[in-house]
């Protein structure tokens, strides 16, 4: 084992090693109180999520103010954010279409980074009754999640560039995928645009930067999907057996959030983090990641939101209590996971 370059080439079981065993950092009940007064459901869903409630599919002039809102909520924090806008053209059923990711890094020479993602993409339906389909699970919550994850994380976000007076090896990095949804019918070339093109570009971009044989996948400690989230009564399979630590972890904090009573509504017969494996994988975003070796926790509720890829999937059929607490268990855990 010798060396950075070394550490990060395939195969190398130290490097594997090193990243499968790396440990959260427990909160004490006193900094779960902090977290849980520090976020803000409300603040969130005014000013984070809905203007994320339009309609947004790719190219639409929706997707443009969608994009436009996702980084101005970054750009205004604290942190030092980078922002990236991965724009590319893709065949589709209907010819050539624009997309366009946005990445978000904090600590971009960082060796590692935890991944937080979600598609800002709302499926394309045409008009029905006057109605449009905004996909408010579907994902404009858990984009409005990592945002306001963002909001409320700031200053200690903000401390991990001052962790000593060398860069932190390990940070945090939040994707908005584009074109997760099918233009047309969903198939391994209709679906999944973003993602595709992104998993491909990291793969050949060289990371640490300018480092020979490394690339930005293997600086990917740990993909966190979020999609489908802000329905009533979620329950989430694990789904991947190399990250169960990791979902063991998020069960953990569900147990000791609702222990302490600083969840709402909510009760341990009806957790939303469940013992049960699932049956199957479910095509999503971190497919492509997941096929070139990232680990991947998938945090999407078996079975979907009943408002799925229909006109009810709005802001009515939300649930406040739910988002809310999902906001804290996903709060914690990445501080946790931080050392934060
Ligand atoms: C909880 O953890 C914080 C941060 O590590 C520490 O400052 C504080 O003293 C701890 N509180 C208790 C009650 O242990
Ligand atoms: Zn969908």
């Amino acid at each position: 084992f010798a060396g950075r370059q070394k550490c990060y080439s395939e195969g190398c079981l130290e490097c594997s090693r090193r990243r499968n065993h790396h440990q959260p950092a427990i909160l004490n009940s006193s900094s779960l109180r902090q977290v849980v007064e520090s976020t803000r459901i409300l603040e969130m869903w005014q000013n984070d999520l809905r203007p994320l409630l339009i309609e947004r599919y790719p190219g639409s002039p929706g997707s443009y103010a969608a994009r436009q809102h996702i980084m101005q909520r970054i750009q205004r924090l604290q942190a030092d954010w980078v922002l990236e806008v991965d724009t590319f053209l893709s065949r589709t059923p209907y010819g050539y279409r624009s997309f366009s990711n946005i990445i978000s890094t904090l600590n971009p020479t960082a060796k590692r980074h935890l991944v937080l993602a979600c598609h800002y993409d709302s499926k394309y339906f045409p008009h029905w009754n006057n109605r449009m389909f905004v996909g408010a699970t579907d994902s404009a919550v858990p984009c409005a999640m990592m945002l306001e994850l963002a909001r409320a994380l700031d200053q200690q976000l903000l401390s991990l560039k001052n962790i000593s007076d060398r860069r932190p090896d390990l940070s945090l990095k939040l994707i908005f995928f584009d074109g997760e949804e099918a233009l047309f019918h969903w198939s391994p070339q209709d679906s999944l645009y973003g993602s595709r093109h992104l998993a491909l570009k990291m793969a050949s971009t060289p990371h640490p930067p300018g480092a020979r044989g490394t690339n930005q996948l293997h600086g990917m400690d740990l993909l966190v999907l979020l999609d489908l989230l802000g329905a009533p009564n979620p329950t989430f399979p694990n789904f991947f057996p190399n990250t169960a630590s990791w979902f063991n972890r998020l069960q953990a904090i569900e147990h000791e959030l609702h222990e302490l009573g600083f969840l709402k509504d909510h009760s341990l017969e009806r957790k939303y983090f469940q013992d049960f494996g699932s049956g199957g994988i479910i095509q999503d975003d971190h497919i492509p990641f997941l096929r070139k070796g990232v680990p991947v926790l998938h945090l999407i509720p078996s079975p979907f939101p009943e408002v799925w890829h229909t006109m009810d999937d709005d802001e009515e059929n939300l649930d406040e209590s739910t988002i809310d607490n999902l906001n804290k268990i996903l709060q914690v855990f990445v501080l946790e996971y931080l050392h934060l």
